[in-house]
C-alpha cells in the first residue's frame, strides 16, 4: 500500500531512516491526476529505488480570478494512480502546512525566461510554481526530479531554480502525453462540456500541422495570423498567445533563417478554461 503522509515531520521522520544509498525519485503535482502524470511516476519508478509524488494544490501560483477553489480534488483515486505507477509514498501536505504564516509569495527573480508566454498571461504565476517547487526540494530532498514538457516553460524555470540555488537535484523533462485525438491532457481538461471538449482538439491540430509546413510561411507573423484565423472559426476557443521561440532561452525568433531550434507555444481560452500546448518544430 502507498503510504500517505500530511505533514512534514511525519514525512521528515519517514526521509531521515532511508538509506542513505538509496535513489529518492520525486513527481511533484497537483493532483486530479491522469496518465500524463502517470508518465512521470513510471519513469520516476524505473530510474530510482523509491519514489515520492506530492499533491498539493498551491495557492500562490494561482491569480486572484483563478481556478483555486474549483481546482478538482481527488486525493483517493490520486493515490490508487500513484501506486498502480509505482510510487511507494504520497506526500499530501495542507495549505497551513506548507504556508505556516499565510500563502503569501515571497519574491523570487526568474529573469528573462519567466516574462513571456504564461509568464506574460499569468502574473506572478511562475513566482509561485518556484516557491513551491523550492519548498518541496527542502522537504523531499530527491536525487531525481520529473516535470511535463506539457508545461515547457515551467520546466526550463525550474532547471534554472536548480542552477541558480545549486539543489542538488537531477532535473528529467518528460514528453506530453496526449489523448488519442492529440489533445494534451491536462487535469483542467476535466472543466471542458462536450462541446468545448470535441473543439479543444484543434490546439494539437494546429501545432501538428505547423510542425509539417511551418516553413511555407513567410515568418512567424505569418504563422501567428494564420493560427489566429484558426482559432476564431472555433465558436467556443479564444486565443490567449501564439508564440515560436527558441527552444533554448525562449527567445523570439521572426524569420526561419535564425540557427536557434524553433519551439511553438499556443494558449488558448475554450470556454472559461484555458489550455495550453507546445511542440518543437524541428524533427
Ligand atoms: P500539475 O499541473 O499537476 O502537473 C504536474 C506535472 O505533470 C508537471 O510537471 C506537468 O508538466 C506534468 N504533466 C501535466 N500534464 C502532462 C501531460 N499531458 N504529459 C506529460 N506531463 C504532464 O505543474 C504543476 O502541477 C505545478 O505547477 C507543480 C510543478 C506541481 C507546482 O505546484
Amino acid at each position: 500500500m502507498i503510504q500517505i503522509f500530511r505533514t512534514i515531520p511525519e514525512f521528515r521522520n519517514f526521509r531521515k531512516n532511508l538509506p542513505r544509498e538509496m535513489k529518492v525519485g520525486f513527481v511533484p503535482t497537483m493532483g486530479a491526476l491522469h496518465e500524463g502524470h502517470a508518465s512521470l511516476v513510471s519513469s520516476s519508478a524505473k530510474e530510482n529505488d523509491i519514489t515520492i509524488s506530492s499533491v498539493f494544490v498551491n495557492p500562490t501560483q494561482f491569480g486572484p480570478k483563478e481556478d483555486l477553489s474549483k481546482y478538482p480534488r481527488m486525493l483517493e483515486k490520486d493515490a490508487e494512480i500513484l501506486e498502480k505507477n509505482g510510487a511507494t509514498v504520497l506526500f499530501a501536505p495542507s495549505t497551513a502546512e506548507i504556508y505556516p504564516e499565510s500563502p503569501s509569495q515571497i519574491g523570487f527573480t526568474i529573469q528573462s525566461l519567466g516574462d513571456k508566454l504564461c509568464g506574460a498571461s499569468r502574473p506572478g504565476h511562475f513566482n509561485g510554481v518556484v516557491q513551491v517547487v523550492s519548498l518541496l526540494f527542502h522537504i523531499v530532498r530527491p536525487d531525481n526530479a520529473y516535470f511535463g514538457e506539457k508545461d515547457f516553460q515551467q520546466l526550463m524555470i525550474i532547471r534554472q531554480l536548480v542552477a541558480e540555488q545549486h539543489f542538488e537535484v537531477n532535473i528529467h523533462g518528460c514528453p506530453i502525453v496526449r489523448e488519442s485525438d492529440g489533445l494534451a491532457m491536462s487535469s483542467r481538461n476535466l472543466y471542458l462540456s462536450a462541446e468545448e471538449r470535441s473543439q479543444a482538439v484543434v490546439l494539437s491540430q494546429i501545432l501538428f500541422y505547423l510542425k509539417e509546413h511551418y516553413h511555407q510561411f513567410k515568418d512567424a507573423d505569418a504563422v501567428k495570423s494564420f493560427v489566429s484565423e484558426q482559432i476564431s472559426k472555433k465558436s467556443v476557443m479564444r486565443l490567449d498567445y501564439f508564440e515560436i521561440l527558441s527552444e533554448k532561452g525562449l527567445k523570439d525568433i521572426a524569420v526561419w533563417e535564425n540557427t536557434e531550434k524553433p519551439h511553438a507555444f499556443i494558449a488558448a481560452f475554450c470556454g472559461n478554461t484555458r489550455l495550453i500546448d507546445n511542440i518543437p518544430l524541428f524533427s
